[in-house]
C-alpha cells in the first residue's frame, strides 16, 4: 500500500500534521495486518479533509466514518438559533407595534394577566415573601412585575429576585418596570444560571422549555438543581404531546418552516421523569394544561374576554420538581 492511493498528492499535502500522524499509524497497522480495511480508512481520512460530502450515507460508508457526515445545506431543516431568532422576533414586533406593546408580545402578550397567573402559580406551590426566586427566561419581566409587591412585603426587606434572558432589550425593560435596584436582571447566552450553588428557594421557567431543545432543557435543569437549596422548588411550564389542548400549537408549528422562526418545542412526561431521575430530583407534580390548580391572587380577563378567577388552569402543562 502506498500513501496517496485513492487520492492525489495534493490531498496529502493539504493534510494537517495530526491527520498525517493518523495516516502513519494506520499505514503501519495495515502493513502488519496485510489487510485492505486500512486502505479504505485512509481513503476516507484523505477525502474527509476536502470532500466529505461525497460520502453520504447512501453509499454505505457512513457506518465506517469516525465523525458525522456533512449533508447538503437544506435551510428548512435547520434548527433555529435561540438568540438570533428571538432578537429577530423582537425587532419585528417593535417595528410593527412600538416598544411598549412589543415588550408584552415578545413574552406571549397579556402582560398583566399572565403575570398574575404565573405569580399565583408560585404562591400556590409554597412561595414565601422571604424566598429567593430565580426566573430563567424572564423576558420583559411579566412575572417580576407581578411578584414585586409580594416579595417586597417580607419583613426585613423581602425576598430576592434574579431574572435571566437572552434578550438584553427585554431585560432593560424589565429592570425599568420593576424599579427594584436590589433585584438583578442578567443576560445569558448559554444554558447556565449566574447564581451561587444552593442560593435559591425557587427556580422557575415559564414558557421557556417550550422553546429549547431537550439537551438545553436538561442542562438548565442541572443548573437549577445546582443553584437550589435542598428542599427548593423547580417549576416549569411545557407543551405536552398528550394534552389535547396543545395539539393546535403543534399544528401551527408544523406550518412554519422559516429557518429563523422562534423554535416551538414539545416534551412528554416520560422525558421529564427520566431527566428528574438522572438528576436525582423528585417529580412532585405534573399538572395537565387544562387542570385547575392555581389559586389566583386577583381575577383578570383573558384577551379572548374570558374571566379568570378562583382556581384556574395554567394552559401549558406545569412540572414541579423538588430538590
Ligand atoms: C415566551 S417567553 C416567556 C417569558 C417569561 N418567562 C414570561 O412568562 O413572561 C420566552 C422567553 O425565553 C427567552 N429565551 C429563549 N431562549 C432562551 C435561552 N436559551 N436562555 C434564556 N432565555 C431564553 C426568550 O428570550 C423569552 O424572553
Amino acid at each position: 500500500m502506498k500513501f496517496g492511493q485513492g487520492g492525489s498528492e495534493n490531498d496529502l499535502r493539504s493534510l494537517s500534521g495530526a491527520a498525517l500522524r493518523v495516516l502513519r499509524v494506520i499505514k503501519s497497522v495495515t502493513a502488519r495486518a496485510g489487510g485492505g480495511c486500512g486502505a479504505l480508512y485512509i481513503m476516507i481520512v484523505i477525502t474527509s479533509h476536502r470532500t466529505r460530502r461525497h460520502f453520504a450515507p447512501e453509499n454505505n460508508l457512513a457506518p465506517l466514518l469516525p465523525f458525522p457526515v456533512l449533508r447538503p445545506h437544506r435551510p428548512s431543516m435547520q434548527v433555529p438559533d435561540y438568540i438570533k431568532s428571538y432578537e429577530a422576533h423582537l425587532d419585528a414586533l417593535i417595528a410593527a407595534h412600538g416598544r411598549e406593546e412589543a415588550m408584552s408580545l415578545v413574552v406571549g402578550g397579556q402582560y398583566h394577566g399572565i403575570g398574575i397567573l404565573e405569580s399565583s402559580a408560585l404562591l400556590s406551590h409554597g412561595l414565601r415573601p422571604e424566598h429567593n426566586v430565580i426566573d430563567v427566561g424572564c423576558g420583559s419581566g411579566r412575572l417580576a412585575v407581578a411578584l414585586r409587591p409580594f416579595l417586597a412585603a417580607a419583613p426585613g426587606g423581602g425576598g430576592r429576585y434574579l431574572g435571566t434572558d437572552v434578550l438584553a432589550r427585554a431585560l432593560d425593560y424589565a429592570r425599568e418596570r420593576c424599579a427594584r435596584p436590589d433585584w438583578e436582571f442578567i443576560r445569558t447566552i448559554e444554558p447556565l444560571i449566574p447564581a451561587a450553588d444552593r442560593s435559591a428557594d425557587y427556580v422557575c421557567f415559564f414558557s421557556v422549555f417550550t422553546h429549547l431543545l431537550d439537551e438545553d432543557i436538561y442542562r438548565f435543569l442541572a443548573e437549577a438543581k445546582r443553584v437550589s437549596r435542598p428542599g427548593g422548588t423547580i417549576m416549569f411550564s411545557y407543551l405536552d404531546f398528550e394534552t389535547p389542548t396543545h395539539w393546535a400549537v403543534f399544528e401551527s408549528t408544523l406550518a412554519n418552516r422559516d429557518p429563523h422562526r422562534v423554535l416551538n418545542k414539545f416534551i412528554s412526561k416520560p422525558a421529564i421523569i427520566k431527566w428528574a431521575a438522572q438528576l436525582n430530583l423528585t417529580v412532585e407534580r405534573l399538572y395537565e394544561g387544562y387542570e385547575p390548580w392555581i389559586k389566583l391572587t386577583e381575577p383578570f380577563t383573558y384577551i379572548t374576554g374570558r374571566e379568570a378567577s378562583g382556581v384556574v388552569e395554567f394552559g401549558q402543562s406545569v412540572g414541579i420538581l423538588r430538590v
